[in-house]
């Protein structure tokens, strides 16, 4: 491949990645060892590009938002114990689904203060699970917020900090399976029904201290998010003119972008996102005489997306009419976003990257299912059997979202820092596979 396009694709990749000799290294790490010894599909974390994707929110923040602010990393991304330890050094507080992430969080030392519970449908372990291990839970709906009424007075610790999450009508350009802003969207109330919840919040005495929307994820235009700052600030306008409530936190979820592809190079500014938001909502308060309240960003792609890569081995090579194959050892089962979203991924061989790019070739995994094609048309060198192929950006909803699909084992994780790798996660076994399963008995 030309010069050229090995170092936009490099550019995709963690900011510690280098060709070293002739090889593709991370983090000070050489990706062949790396494969060698853990085996392959294998995911990697590299720490230098998190931190930078971090430095990049706060310093936006302090540089664009006169009130007080921080970051909630929204768990769904990516979650295990050392990503766990990774946020509570960074100060981050972390979003959490339902009792599974909680129990996570937890393990992981997480403080309940900065944890936050989401959830569409929360069963009611989840909110006995939140009321016990969170700062702040999110009521998506009247329901929840009934089932929180009761459990206010049953026994137990006081409940948390309530936000409530409100669909403000608003659409951001992005895949429509998510997209979650919208009027007719299954998330959050509407602004009548919001009210109605700060009434009986107020009536109840529960502790209801912010508001919050997501509008969707993966989009590259800030416009609808401060559309939808202003329908939550004339509700906590309203609020404050009717019975004086202080509107202390504001969250306007997380979203932003990122490029997974050459052709979506430049980066996607966090900058820029966080000056759009932030902008809008200090001129909004300043409109309504409103107190700037605490702006607490929710990011999960736009943080550890690019510190991800995924590694894969080449099985076979097969040529059709009309293309060329490489089959993979992982795919669908570890990543489902290109089945999913028709998401647009990029790679490079671990091998010489600058190898001269001999045509187009479609990447595919081992999944009995056509849809099981990671990367289709993408210019790459004679890539031979037993070629390592790293695939960029790999970090969120990959392994999240990751399946057992025809017995897939699920890939181990290593988080690299200071030039080593650490085990994060083992590899699935078939024993993992057997754990739940249960035979009949003769009698069935
Ligand atoms: N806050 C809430 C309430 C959310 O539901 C989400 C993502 C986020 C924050 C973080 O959004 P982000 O900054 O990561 O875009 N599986 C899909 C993405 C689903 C997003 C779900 N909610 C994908 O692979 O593209």
């Amino acid at each position: 491949m030309d010069r050229d396009l090995t170092t936009r694709r490099l550019s995709l990749f963690p900011i510690t990645a280098r060709v070293e000799g002739d090889g593709l290294t991370i983090g000070g790490c050489d990706l062949r060892d790396l494969a060698d010894r853990f085996g392959t599909p294998l995911y990697l974390y590299d720490r230098a590009t998190l931190d930078d994707a971090v430095d990049a929110y706060r310093q936006a923040l302090a540089r664009f938002y006169p009130g007080p602010a921080g970051l909630t990393y929204a768990g769904k991304a990516f979650l295990s114990l050392a990503l766990v330890r990774w946020l509570t050094r960074q100060d981050l507080w972390l979003d959490c689904t339902g009792r599974g992430e909680l129990a996570v969080a937890a393990a992981g030392g997480m403080e309940p203060a900065r944890v936050l519970v989401h959830g569409v449908n929360k069963s009611a372990a989840d909110l006995e699970a939140a009321r016990r291990q969170a700062g702040t839970i999110v009521v998506d709906n009247l329901t929840e917020l009934a089932a929180l009424i009761a459990l206010a007075r049953q026994d137990g610790p006081p409940l948390p900090n309530l936000w409530l999450r409100i669909r403000p009508g608003q659409a951001v350009k992005t895949h429509r399976h998510i997209q979650t802003g919208q009027a007719d969207s299954k998330f959050g109330l509407s602004t009548a029904e919001a009210t109605e919840a700060a009434r009986l919040c107020r009536r109840h005495g529960l502790p209801l201290t912010g508001l919050h929307f997501h509008l969707g994820s993966h989009f590259h235009d800030a416009a609808p998010v401060c559309a939808a700052l202003e329908t939550l600030l004339d509700l906590a306008a309203a609020w404050r003119a009717e019975w004086g409530w202080h509107l202390e936190a504001i969250s306007p979820g997380g979203g932003w972008g990122v490029a997974y592809h050459e052709d979506d190079l430049p980066h996607p500014s966090i900058s820029d996102f966080v000056a759009a938001t932030a902008q809008c909502l200090a001129k909004g308060c300043r409109a309504r005489d409103l107190p700037l309240p605490r702006l607490q960003l929710e990011p999960g792609r736009s943080i550890v997306a690019r510190a991800g890569v995924a590694l894969y081995r080449v099985g076979a090579v097969k040529r059709t009419p009309h293309r060329r194959w490489l089959l993979l050892d992982g795919g669908l089962a570890d990543n489902p976003r290109p089945a999913l979203y028709g998401a647009r991924y990029s790679a490079l061989p671990v091998e010489r990257p600058q190898r001269e790019a001999v045509g187009p070739a479609w990447l595919a995994g081992p999944y009995c299912e056509s849809g099981d094609v990671l990367i289709e048309n993408l210019p790459l060198p004679d890539v031979r059997p037993g070629e390592l192929i790293a695939v960029p950006v790999g970090g969120a909803y990959h392994l999240s979202m990751s399946s057992n699909y025809n017995g897939a084992l699920r890939p181990a994780v290593l988080w690299l820092e200071g030039g080593r790798a650490y085990l994060i996660r083992e590899r699935e076994r078939v024993e993992d596979l057997l754990r739940r399963e249960r035979p009949l008995p003769e009698t069935a």
